[in-house]
């Protein structure tokens, strides 16, 4: 499906849902990170962009106080009364067994906006998405902003763009329960055609950084390899908690405050899994600055040696690529790519790979080979172009 062919279908199920005309169509997009990995949470420096693939809302306003979300996600729409939010959310253990997990996204940013004290009528949301679901391409950030910006309009809450990605990630870790930073809502919200968005993740600044991968003759190849993930349990959490002892054992607020002078002695005051795992962050940090730089001074080409830093940090001290993701990045770096990393929270998902734009159909053919030859399943492989973020569309 195409971001116009989740239009398309957004369109129908409003149609479908509601009697009352149209007031708006929404649309937000899935994100790439292009390095920067689990350091959002630990305020420290990420470098996502916004990809083509869009979540599309449309929407109709009701004359009652309810609201109804239907999708592509599920046969049967939910509806609740507004003011049953704030018993639905939040729940200890995320998703309320009252709404299936889907409905969680949207209602859960319908509470947020509520809790940030925005009012406003019943309305029926139409939601249908391109953003492939479980890739590590943050399906859930681009149903998040999508909702959020309807509602935002529709209410009238005039939040800024950071505001509303602070409500998307409310949702995220309130309403569906999982643990996350806020890189991928702040890269929904804010992303910008050919630019990458440069955020500290503990003042929210962000600044738009440009990747030039075109005017360079070159290409970001996404290879999703279909091993799923999910945020919400296991690996996630765990990986946050270690972050959390480290800071702690070496007297910081959060590994932000630690550089690579430091890592000396945080060997000796932590065991070896926690000093890993504080090792990732504090590179990972001085990688995604060396990035910036390195793209500003010497173009995209010359960023590739860290890209691959990255993704060995995250396979051996941080620990959370699969044997899928690793054929990935090694297939596509032994084919010619410049560079090559698994993108997003890992245990599955995606890689990335900076490629020649004429090495496209041999990249993408190695990395398919090396896949059937290990046994695993097809991946599915395209490129992507930093692009626009949420927004009104009609
Ligand atoms: C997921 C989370 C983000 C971030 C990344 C890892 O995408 O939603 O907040 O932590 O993992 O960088």
């Amino acid at each position: 499906m195409t971001a116009a062919g989740a239009r398309a279908d957004a369109m129908t199920l409003l149609a479908d849902l509601s009697d009352a005309p149209r007031e708006g169509v929404w649309s937000a997009p899935g994100r790439v990170n292009l390095i920067g990995e689990h350091t959002d949470y630990n305020e420290g420096f990420v470098l996502p962009f916004a990809i083509p693939h869009r979540t599309v809302a449309a929407a109709a306003r009701r004359d009652d106080d309810r609201i109804r979300v239907a999708s592509t996600f599920a046969p049967e729409p939910v509806e609740v009364a507004l003011a049953e939010l704030d018993e639905l959310f939040p729940t200890a253990t995320g998703a309320s067994p009252r709404v299936p997990e889907w409905a969680a996204y949207p209602l859960g940013v319908a509470w947020a906006l509520r809790q940030a004290g925005a009012r406003g009528s019943g309305v029926d949301l139409a939601i249908a998405s391109d953003v492939p679901v479980g890739a590590g391409l943050s399906s859930s950030a681009a149903i998040e902003s999508a909702t959020a910006s309807a509602l935002n309009d529709l209410w009238g809450a005039g939040l800024d763009r950071t505001a509303l990605a602070r409500i998307g990630r409310r949702a995220e870790n309130e309403a569906v329960g999982a643990p996350t930073g806020i890189m991928d809502q702040m890269a929904s919200m804010l992303g910008e055609t050919d630019a990458a968005i440069f955020l500290d993740c503990r003042s929210l600044e962000a600044e738009a950084v440009a990747v030039g991968v075109i005017d360079a003759g070159l290409e970001v190849l996404v290879i999703d390899t279909h091993v799923s993930h999910a945020h919400s349990t296991g690996g996630y959490r765990e990986r946050r908690a270690s972050c959390e002892k480290g800071a702690e054992l070496l007297g910081v607020l959060s590994l932000r405050d630690v550089d690579t002078a430091d890592l000396a002695r945080a060997e000796r005051v932590m065991d070896d899994v926690t000093f890993r795992r504080v090792r990732h962050i504090v590179t990972e940090n001085q990688r995604v600055l060396d990035t910036v730089r390195t793209l500003r001074e010497h173009g995209p080409r010359a960023i590739g040696d860290l890209l691959v830093a990255s993704h060995a940090s995250m396979r051996d001290d941080f620990e959370i690529s699969v044997p899928e993701l690793d054929t990935a990045v090694e297939s596509a770096l032994a084919a010619g790519a410049l560079g090559a990393r698994m993108t997003g929270g890992g245990f599955g998902g995606a890689a990335i790979a900076l490629i020649e734009r004429d090495a496209e159909q041999a990249v993408t053919d190695a990395v398919r080979a090396a896949f059937a030859a290990s046994g695993y399943a097809e991946p599915t492989v395209f490129t992507v172009v930093p692009s626009a973020g949420a927004q009104r569309d009609d």
